[in-house]
């Protein structure tokens, strides 16, 4: 393994501004999202979508990195160049989401285990070659009367160390994504209690399994209020219980924290991030950026809503988000940037 590559890589996606873009929502997800706007689930709309968000002009100046999920690696604009190469030539680090999914854990009702351990030394191999560089696992951890259960915080645990030294040992850097999701009517400081033993037993798996720290991302939730709950706090309360969480639970030799944003509105995601930044740049030994998907897609996707005559205006709409999250990362963003 060649940690001084890893460490290094892991830093270039964690420069300056910058934030990753999480192009990666598996076509399942994705036909879902078309099917909310009337957008035909096919490949051919889910090539046209990848090709706008690829091509969009200045994503680069916002964007270190790019999750893709495995059919967009192999898709390519109208006149045949590979999407990867296009964002290779723009600078954007291609990544790739390398999880099949969340499934139902038998025997622990309403909770979920991902897969895609089986095979997985061989395609990481077969994503470098290809020119990946990156990837990303997703684990589920959902909050309600009686979970998670110990055993299922374990053994996503285990589950995202042993992703993450499959993908060390193949030269990709790994984002350990253990996401508390936001479905439910739990408070904040649930949230934060969850998130925290979970954070604490990823990290304690990490160890165990001999991850390089220092080439690695976490990407976690933001603490948060369960979805239904009547709490809101502000975004300097999101900030000071996130950092909190953070602070206590990952090791100052992880070089960067990328967010997911877990269905909160966009403007929201970039408040809270430049609250963080506002409040604690101080006291924070890793790089804190975003890796969101829908509070930077979802206002583009839906202005281009499946229209070749509205790709121009949907490209500017996801740059513009990409613009106000990585001014949220240097703790620059006010309300007054949205239009
Ligand atoms: P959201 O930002 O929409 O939560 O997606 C991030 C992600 O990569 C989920 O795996």
């Amino acid at each position: 393994m060649n940690t001084t590559l890893l460490d290094t890589l892991a830093k270039q996606l964690m420069q300056g501004n910058k934030g990753l873009l999480a192009m990666d929502e598996s076509t399942a997800t994705c036909n879902k999202r078309f099917a909310e706007l009337g957008i035909p689930q096919t490949e051919a709309y889910r090539r046209k979508y990848r090709d706008l968000i690829v091509n969009a002009p200045g994503l680069e100046d916002y964007i270190s990195g790019a999750i893709l999920v495995d059919e967009t690696t192999r898709q390519s604009t109208d006149d045949g160049k590979l999407f990867i190469d296009i964002l290779k030539q723009k600078g954007i680090i291609p990544g790739i989401k390398v999880d099949e999914g969340a499934i139902p854990m038998i025997g622990f009702p309403g909770e979920k285990i991902t897969e895609g351990l089986d095979g997985l030394a061989d395609r990481l191999k077969a994503y470098y070659t290809q020119g990946l560089r990156f990837a990303k696992w997703r684990a589920v951890i959902t909050i309600g009367s009686d979970i998670p259960s110990l055993t299922c915080i374990k053994s996503n645990a285990y589950t995202l160390a042993r992703y993450a030294m499959f993908c060390q040992d193949a030269g990709l850097v790994p984002i350990v994504e253990p996401e508390v999701v936001m479905d439910g009517n739990h408070s904040i400081q649930k949230c934060a209690e969850v998130t925290t033993e979970v954070l604490h037993t990823v990290f304690n798996a990490l160890y165990q399994h001999r991850v390089d720290l220092e080439g690695m991302i976490l990407k976690p939730n933001m603490i948060l209020p369960g979805n239904d709950s009547a709490e809101k706090p502000t975004a300097d309360q999101v900030a000071e219980a996130t950092v909190k969480c953070l602070l206590r639970t990952v090791p100052a030799t992880v070089p960067g924290i990328a967010f997911l944003s877990g269905g909160q509105p966009a403007a929201d995601a970039s408040e809270r991030l430049n609250s963080m930044h506002k409040l604690f740049d101080d006291v924070m030994p890793w790089a804190l950026t975003y890796s969101f998907s829908r509070a930077v897609q979802q206002p583009a996707l839906e202005l281009w809503n499946g229209k070749d005559e509205h790709i121009a205006v949907a490209q500017e709409a996801l740059v513009f988000r990409a613009s106000c999250n990585s001014a949220a990362k240097m703790g620059k963003y006010t309300a007054a940037m949205e239009r």
